[in-house]
């Protein structure tokens, strides 16, 4: 494990998300996974931040990288897809490290079905931005800025 890098966000990717770009496009829009990654990345230069940017199908691969974060991230954006509204696990986990925590989702998960509205990760999270298709990961970005700053 390395030491704490000043600046460093982890960016999570849940379940399905690997499969954006064809994966309801009128959902979710046409940009893959890693046209988002490489927005991110410049978006973050430009804050004088690094991005470590991961996605997994996987509750359990997700978990450890929550536990990891404790020593090379300085906060975790997070876009848990279905986990989300499922993951206890996932909610202890982001408690315990006690990082800074933003919730992405690419659409607004409060104008769809009854059973996206409740979220696992918003009690562990500074704030959520929902609805904005990728520009909410940059729009976490900018927050996130001004709360490692604080
Ligand atoms: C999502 C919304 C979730 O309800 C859904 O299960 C996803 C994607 C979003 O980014 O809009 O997989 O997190």
């Amino acid at each position: 494990m390395t030491e704490s890098t000043p600046g460093n966000i982890l960016v999570i990717n849940g379940p399905n998300l690997n499969l954006l770009g064809t994966r309801e496009p009128e959902i979710y829009g046409k940009e893959t996974l890693s046209d988002i990654e490489e927005k991110c990345k410049a978006h973050a230069a430009r804050l004088d931040l690094s991005v470590i940017f991961r996605q997994s199908n996987s509750e359990g691969e997700i978990v450890d990288w929550i536990h990891e974060a404790r020593n090379n991230a300085q906060a975790i954006i997070i876009n848990a897809g279905a986990y989300t509204h499922t993951s206890v696990a996932l909610m202890d986990a982001l408690l315990a490290v006690e990082l800074p925590v933003v919730e992405v989702h690419l659409s607004n998960i409060f104008k769809r079905e009854e059973f996206r509205h409740h979220s696992y990760i918003s009690p562990a999270s500074v704030g959520v931005i929902c609805g904005f298709g990728s520009r909410g990961y940059l729009m976490a970005l900018d927050a996130l800025t001004e709360t490692i700053k604080k």
